[in-house]
């Protein structure tokens, strides 16, 4: 779990009082909805509508409307998915290069979801996500 770096002692104890490590990143990036992600993702995507998925290391946002999602081809046959909602205050992040970078006060990301750089804040919040070779689509959900 990443450090809180700017949590009262209040925030952290009301945060630990609640079971869901996703609340208590949430208190400390001081949006609750940007840090954790949304409650119920179940999304399915076809990757042949994403060329950037045709390479390892591309990256494609999934999502036009709603929850803005971004899909990573980790390697040949296995993607992860992140937020892009900025875990600092919840701005939609563009993709950048190999990574993402937040508009608005320049955190940026790596492509396996890691801040590296910017305004310091946790990671991406990260979605579950689950193949089908045969169909072409991986199923996206939180
Ligand atoms: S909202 Fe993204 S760095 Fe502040």
């Amino acid at each position: 779990m990443s450090e809180c770096l700017a949590c009262t002692r209040r925030e952290f104890l009301a945060a630990g009082t609640v079971a869901a490590v996703g609340v208590f990143l949430a208190a400390c990036g001081g949006d609750g909805e940007s840090a954790t992600g949304p409650s119920k993702v179940n999304l399915t995507v076809t990757l042949a509508s994403f060329p950037a998925l045709g390479a390892v290391g591309g990256i494609a946002q999934v999502t036009t409307s709603g929850t803005p999602i971004a899909v990573v081809r980790a390697t040949a046959s296995s993607y992860r998915a992140f937020s892009m909602a900025c875990p600092h205050q919840g701005t939609t992040i563009s993709i950048s290069g190999t990574g993402f970078r937040c508009p608005n006060h320049g955190a940026t990301f790596n492509g396996n979801g890691a801040w590296t750089g910017g305004e310091r804040t946790s990671g991406l919040f990260e979605f579950t996500v689950a193949s089908n070779t045969t169909a072409g689509t991986i199923t996206i959900t939180s």
